[in-house]
């Protein structure tokens, strides 16, 4: 049923995550015994709607209206087990709410703000996975547009922040278009 949603963001140009970025996340989930997920950046819904089961909550944010309001009637019709904010995670305050998986997700160049804003919202124990850390395994070498190099030379510096940070323990994995897992460490 999922294929409908998949390919109508395909056709409509929208990004989605990986066959292989998707199967490794459940395959966490199922692991490591999530229960509750906050998804940054939800585009039409399909990762939220995938990754979410009748054991497994996915809050996810959208700033964008148009997008939000498509993922908003995919996962009414999938009576999915999703709650939608339609509203910009960088403002946005989710209170004393925590989670035991956060997606990061959203725009790229924002990575290091999400993980700042967002790690108090994390259980002891738990996991911040974010998607597309190689941008297409570009260097800032490979072209001149200035606001790819800026993108580029962002994620880099997230990666190394990942690399020394202390409170949590990161692994990256080269699957989709690079993934990690930090785990927030006790
Ligand atoms: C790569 S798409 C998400 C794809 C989705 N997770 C999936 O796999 O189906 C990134 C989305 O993040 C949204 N986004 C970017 N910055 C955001 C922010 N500050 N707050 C909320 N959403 C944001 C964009 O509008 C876009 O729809």
């Amino acid at each position: 049923m999922l294929s409908l949603l998949k390919a109508h963001c395909i056709d409509n140009q929208i990004p989605i995550i990986t066959d292989e970025s998707l199967a490794f996340m459940k395959d966490f989930i199922q692991k490591n015994n999530v229960k509750s997920i906050l998804e940054i950046g939800t585009a039409y819904g399909y990762s939220a709607v995938s990754l979410a089961s009748d054991d497994v909550h996915v809050d996810t944010i959208e700033k964008d209206l148009v997008r939000a309001n498509e993922a908003k009637k995919w996962i009414e019709k999938y009576h999915a087990n999703v709650t939608l904010y339609m509203d910009d995670a960088l403002t946005k305050d989710f209170g004393d709410k925590v989670y035991d998986l956060i997606f990061i997700d959203g725009a790229k160049g924002q990575y290091l703000k999400f993980f700042l804003k967002y790690k108090k919202h994390l259980k002891k124990g738990g996991a911040i996975i974010c998607d597309n850390l190689y941008f297409h395994n570009l260097k800032e070498s490979d072209t001149r547009v200035r606001g790819t190099k800026h993108l580029i030379r962002k994620l880099g510096l997230f990666r190394s922040f990942l690399e020394t940070n202390v409170e949590f323990e990161t692994t990256f994995l080269e699957i989709g278009d690079g993934l990690s897992i930090s785990i927030l460490k006790d």
